[in-house]
């Protein structure tokens, strides 16, 4: 059996939306608000819950909880991979953060997990996930009201441009990752994806600029892009959890410093055409504004 984790989230369903698409595989969905029916129960903050929640399982598709303090997240993930060795799971599929963002604070527990799956008796795949498309359309939404007055978009970007990449895109190729090590298990074959880490980065990136004129075409007029300081930004985060400040400041500076725009990518040998990241932002700033 193949167990999806994380499954009320939106790349945990869509991975098992992919999955059950599938002919011929036996596919589960597990997730902390699971009722132990349809979707097994599965809540990292509950160990307890876990390896029964794995018994069964052949392939494990790992998805990060990482909306946390990282003490938090590094004893959820810590739990899953204790649990999936102990359930006797034979490979995990872990999805983690591109190489691009190594100097995020949020790589820390995604590099922590890599390392404990490495150190586990079972087959590992990591699936290093780039940065979805959400965040610069986040940021472009929340300018989007300034925009729509006074033709400037302002953010911390200075001159970098980060490289995004489609929830949608990362979930097919954990799908179709997941299914190869399914295929390849029961016919006793090489397993082709055991060991591997892949980088799944964006091939498209965006910057400030980039964003101005996406959000020209959103209000109707022409809007200029204008780089404000990580200072000035810092005040405005004050309502967020303070964990989730911490990480957006540590992404614009990623942005500033231009750390953010990916090289390689392994994204394409899995895709006949990535999503176009621009056409994505556009959407998503465009549906909510008039949702
Ligand atoms: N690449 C990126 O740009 C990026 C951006 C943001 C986040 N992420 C990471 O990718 C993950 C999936 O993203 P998403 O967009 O699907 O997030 P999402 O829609 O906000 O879903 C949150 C995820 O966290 C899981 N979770 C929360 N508390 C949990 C718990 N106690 N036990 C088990 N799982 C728990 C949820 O699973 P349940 O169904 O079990 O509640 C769900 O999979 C995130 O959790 C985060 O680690 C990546």
């Amino acid at each position: 059996m193949i167990l999806v984790t994380g499954v009320s989230g939106a790349l945990g369903g869509a991975i098992l939306d992919g999955l059950r698409a599938v002919d011929g595989l036996d596919v589960a969905g597990a997730s902390s608000s699971g009722d132990g029916g349809a979707v097994r129960h599965a809540d990292f903050d509950r160990p307890g819950t876990l390896e029964p929640a794995f018994a069964g399982v052949d392939v494990l598709v790992f998805v990060s909880a990482g909306y946390a303090e990282d003490d938090v997240v590094l004893a959820r993930h810590g739990a899953v991979v204790r649990a999936a060795a102990a359930a006797g799971v034979k490979h995990v599929i872990y999805t983690s953060l591109a190489g691009s963002g190594e100097r995020l604070t949020i790589a820390l527990a995604h590099r922590w997990t890599e390392a404990r799956l490495a150190e586990a008796a079972f087959d590992v795949t990591v699936l290093r996930n780039g940065l979805y498309a959400e965040i610069p359309a986040d940021l472009a939404l929340a300018g989007a009201a300034a925009a729509a007055e006074s033709g400037v978009f302002a953010a911390p970007f200075g001159d970098g441009r980060l490289s995004v990449v489609a929830r949608d895109d990362l979930a097919a190729v954990a799908v179709r990752v997941a299914a190869e090590v399914w295929a390849d298990l029961a016919a006793g074959a090489p397993r082709r994806h055991a060991g591997k880490t892949y980088e799944l980065e964006g091939v498209g990136a965006v910057g400030g600029t980039d964003l101005a004129e996406v959000l020209a075409g959103v209000v109707g007029r022409p809007v200029e892009y204008r780089t404000v300081s990580l200072g000035d930004v810092r005040p405005l985060l004050a309502g967020l959890e303070p964990y989730r400040a911490g990480h957006t400041v540590s992404t614009f500076s990623n942005i500033k410093a231009g750390l953010l725009e990916a090289g390689r990518s392994d994204l394409p040998a899995f895709l006949d055409a990535p999503r176009p990241v621009r056409d994505l932002i556009a959407a998503h700033v465009t549906s909510r504004l008039r949702g």
